[in-house]
């Protein structure tokens, strides 16, 4: 289903506080390798381009001026070499020629230049700041069309997962394991991953984004994965987590404590609901698991209000994720980041909204450089059962992340299909 750019374009220029100032977005320019041969980094057009024309090409502009209440795609002409290497044809617009004498004609306005910046216009960063704010915050609610498209990459990323379970024997590496989950993406319909595919086992499933390597997994081990399957810009953002034949009691403690939370802080993802209140109900009802596991002793509130949790649960509850892995987070309009140690971290600071799609991935992992370190020790001296922790060192972690869909009728898991039992 292709998107309907026309309401799209329409809402954003109604939304923007644009004033007199005439919006440029750029898609850009690809990017060179290093080394100076004719190669360059995979291209995406920025993700303001792509929102506003649904377009990956390079060089692209497209233009609003609240004068005319118009908007102008303007393009740049293939070249014979772009037909010969890579069969590129010409994309639909007004010749990019035409884009300078539009903009001279426009002399002495602002100008909001938003996506990639364009290399003949001053750039005014308090201008864009304030329009980018205004635009990310009203592309937040997915359109159905976007909802669409965000459904069948979770279910070509569910596909990749289905392969998973079976795979799970003592000598399977991390890389093995992501070549088979990625085909299946691949197979089901995904065009690319959403970004670069986790895969760590034992001790490397407490590295937060571990690359995949050629460690084999043993018996009783963690072994986590984080990937998503893309189709055009849009991915679904998944992490399951496994042990390699039977889990012992702690890893199973664990687990249930992480999946708890998980599904907890689902079903608070609700219209009208506070990112950062559910992030840190997510963080008590976590350390609320630990003290159970007598890996903590304390009230959770308060073990939370003193950032204890962050020794275990070092990041924020998830984020936005669509058009690119982390879509439109941020700040509402008008905030600032909260100064509060354990909410730096924190990828947004807003109230949720129906049409919204984040990430809900609590984690629990035994980190080492967290949990070596002397001061963290000293001030959590009396509230961690420190032998413990030292036993499971090397142990690695837990996270689960499925990918929610705020309606007015309740949260949607739209990657419930991959199954969370351990
Ligand atoms: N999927 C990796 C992340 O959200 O950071
Ligand atoms: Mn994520």
């Amino acid at each position: 289903m292709p998107p309907d750019l026309e309401s799209r374009r329409h809402r954003l220029a109604n939304a923007l506080p644009l004033g007199d100032a005439i919006l440029v977005v750029g898609s850009g320019q690809p990017v060179p390798l290093p080394e100076n041969s004719d190669q360059t980094y995979p291209f995406f057009s920025h993700a303001e381009y792509a929102y506003l024309t649904d377009d990956d090409g390079i060089d692209g502009v497209i233009t609003y001026d609240p004068r005319d209440d118009e908007w102008l795609s303007f393009v740049p002409a293939v070249t014979e070499g772009e037909r010969v290497w890579e069969g590129t044809t010409q994309r639909s617009g007004l010749p990019l020629a035409e884009f300078s004498p539009w903009l001279a004609a426009r002399s002495g306005r602002p100008i909001a230049n938003l996506g990639a910046l364009r290399p003949e216009i001053p750039a005014d960063v308090t201008l864009i700041s304030h329009i980018r704010n205004g635009f990310r915050h009203a592309s937040r609610s997915k359109d159905a069309e976007e909802i669409t498209v965000l459904r069948a990459a979770a279910a070509a990323t569910a596909a990749g997962y289905a392969a998973i379970p079976a795979l799970l024997r003592p000598g399977i590496t991390e890389r093995a394991l992501q070549i088979e989950l990625e085909t299946g993406f691949f197979r089901a319909g995904a065009t690319r991953t959403g970004y670069n595919t986790i895969v760590g086992t034992g001790p490397n499933s407490a590295i937060l984004h571990f690359s995949p390597t050629a460690r084999a997994a043993q018996t009783g081990e963690f072994v986590l994965i984080d990937a998503g399957a893309a189709i055009g810009r849009y991915t679904a953002d998944v992490t399951r987590t496994y042990v390699v034949g039977t889990p012992s009691p702690f890893q199973r403690d664990l687990y249930q404590v992480v999946l708890a939370a998980e599904e907890r802080a689902i079903a608070r993802c609700v219209p009208g609901a506070e990112w950062t209140d559910i992030h840190l109900a997510c963080a008590v009802d976590l350390v609320a698991g630990l003290v159970a596991m007598n890996v903590m002793r304390g009230h959770p509130e308060s073990l939370v209000e003193a950032e204890a949790h962050t020794l275990f649960f070092p990041h924020g509850l998830g984020h936005m994720v669509g058009l690119g892995v982390r879509d439109a987070s941020g700040l509402l309009p008008g905030r600032i980041k909260n100064p509060r140690p354990c909410l730096r971290t924190l990828r947004m600071d807003l109230p949720l909204a129906p049409g919204y799609v984040v990430t809900i991935e609590p984690g629990l992992y035994f980190i080492p450089p967290l949990l070596q370190d002397p001061a963290r020790r000293e001030k959590h001296r009396d509230v961690v059962n420190w032998s413990l922790v030292d036993q499971h060192l090397h142990l690695g972690g837990v996270r689960i992340e499925d990918n929610i869909h705020v309606t007015a009728d309740g949260p949607e898991n739209l990657t419930a299909a991959i199954p969370k039992t351990l």
